[in-house]
């Protein structure tokens, strides 16, 4: 189950490497990004979720038959990562979001973010690093809160968030000192806020 316990803990992996670096005295380094277990998982599982890639397709060079169907010479196939990523026969509970599913390695093809083969992305590493990094400063320095709708997402025909999700987030104070105690939790939202709508 993916709780509010899991989200906690989630954020002291964060925060224990902001504490490591001295808050900001010290940039984020590669070896740490490369050691953030539960970050990647929480990566994972929103590219599972709703990725901003929904398809891929390819064109058979040859006639191809497959699964029982014939697929002409020159004709495309279009796979939807929607359908795979959801599918409960490869991701039980397709709609609920738990991390933890990626604690096992998913099944060869079943998990295809950034497409396969030859023409799988090559920007891919490079994303989730950047995904990994902004999550790190995003954790560590900002609090939020969604406004409006908490979940829902608009197909047209890529997955975006419904009306933007407009959201208010207020920067943390700078740690006093890097000793872990929570503290830097602010006290009222009302400070240093930034209002970020669509
Ligand atoms: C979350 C971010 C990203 C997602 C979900 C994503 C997803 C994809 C997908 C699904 C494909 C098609 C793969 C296939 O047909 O098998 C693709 C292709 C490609 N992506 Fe990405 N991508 C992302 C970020 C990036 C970045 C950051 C770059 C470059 C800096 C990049 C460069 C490319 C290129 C050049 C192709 C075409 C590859 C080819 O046709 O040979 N992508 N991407």
């Amino acid at each position: 189950m993916y709780t509010k316990v899991t989200i906690l803990v989630w954020q002291e992996e964060q925060n224990v490497i902001y504490e490591s670096n001295e808050g900001e005295n010290r940039p984020l380094a590669w070896a740490q990004t490369r050691n953030m277990p539960l970050t990647h998982r929480v990566i994972l599982e929103s590219l599972r979720m709703a990725s901003i890639i929904s398809f891929t397709f390819r064109e058979a060079v040859v006639d191809v038959e497959y699964g029982g169907y014939l697929i002409p010479k020159g004709w495309k196939v279009m796979p939807l990562f929607r359908n795979i990523h959801h599918n409960p026969e490869f991701f039980p509970d397709p709609k609920h979001f738990d991390p933890s599913r990626f604690e096992v390695a998913p099944k060869p093809n079943t998990f295809v973010p950034f497409g396969n083969g030859v023409h799988a992305c090559p920007g891919n590493e490079l994303a989730k690093l950047e995904m990994i990094i902004l999550v790190h400063h995003l954790v560590t320095k900002f609090r939020w809160e969604v406004v409006g709708s908490q979940s829902g997402i608009e197909y047209c025909p890529f997955p975006v968030p419904q009306q933007g999700l407009p959201a208010k987030f207020w920067k943390l104070p700078a740690p006093k000192n890097c000793a872990s105690n929570g503290s830097r939790l602010p006290k009222e939202k009302s400070d240093s806020r930034l209002h970020l709508t669509n």
